[in-house]
């Protein structure tokens, strides 16, 4: 399946035309901040690299990756993907919005479709996502799409300076499929 559709968005696989838009949204300071990954300054030029990265991980099977597309207007608004454990039949989302699409419900759509496709189409038996303490939206948005707490890891990365705790958040299928979570009908 090459994409998902919600009410409002439309994941799609990653295009190499992304990159203009990636560097412009995910250059923010304040997207990047809170993210494990995202370089800050975003390096000019380097998300076409990032893309081919994407396509080979997907290759692979280690990663399930989508481009968040706002159907109103057509544009490319994120990133939302499930790293993949196939041992462990495990999958941790990762996500961000660009700036100006903020507070309007959109990462908690992405992240619920997600997560239908991560369990109906994966076949996942868990999947969980890590935030820093102090990035409300993202726990908050985890915790909306039904993930539970499991616990916080003190101190446990440096990043642009400092050190943040990071909060886990889970979600196992037999949940999902007791219908903490809002069903969603995946169409092919
Ligand atoms: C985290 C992020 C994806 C949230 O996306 P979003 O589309 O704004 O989230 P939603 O609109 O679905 O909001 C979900 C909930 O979080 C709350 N929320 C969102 N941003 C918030 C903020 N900055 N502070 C406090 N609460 C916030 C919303 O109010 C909503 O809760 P409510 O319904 O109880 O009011 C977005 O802020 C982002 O991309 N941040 C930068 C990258 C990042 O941190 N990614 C996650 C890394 S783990």
């Amino acid at each position: 399946m090459d994409q998902i559709e919600t009410k409002r968005l439309l994941l799609r696989k990653l295009i190499a035309s992304d990159a203009v838009r990636i560097e412009k949204l995910a250059g923010d300071y304040d997207v990047a901040k809170t993210t494990l990954n995202i370089p800050h300054p975003y390096p000019e030029g380097s998300a076409s690299d990032f893309i081919e990265s994407r396509h080979r991980a997907e290759e692979k099977k280690s990663i399930a990756a989508f481009a968040i597309v706002e159907k109103e207007s057509q544009l490319f608004i994120g990133l939302i993907n499930l790293n993949l454990s196939a041992p462990h039949s495990r999958g941790e989302l990762a996500y961000w919005i660009g700036k100006d699409y903020w507070r309007k419900g959109y990462g908690t759509e992405a992240v619920e479709a997600l997560i239908a496709y991560g369990f109906q189409v994966l076949h996942l038996h868990k999947i969980y996502a890590a935030s820093f303490i102090s990035n409300p939206g993202s726990w908050r948005v985890m915790e909306k799409a039904g993930l539970k707490y499991e616990g916080t890891l003190r101190q446990h990365v440096a990043r642009l300076g400092e050190f943040h705790d990071l909060v886990y958040y889970g979600l196992l299928k037999e949940a999902y499929e007791d219908g903490l979570n809002r069903e969603i009908a995946l169409k092919d």
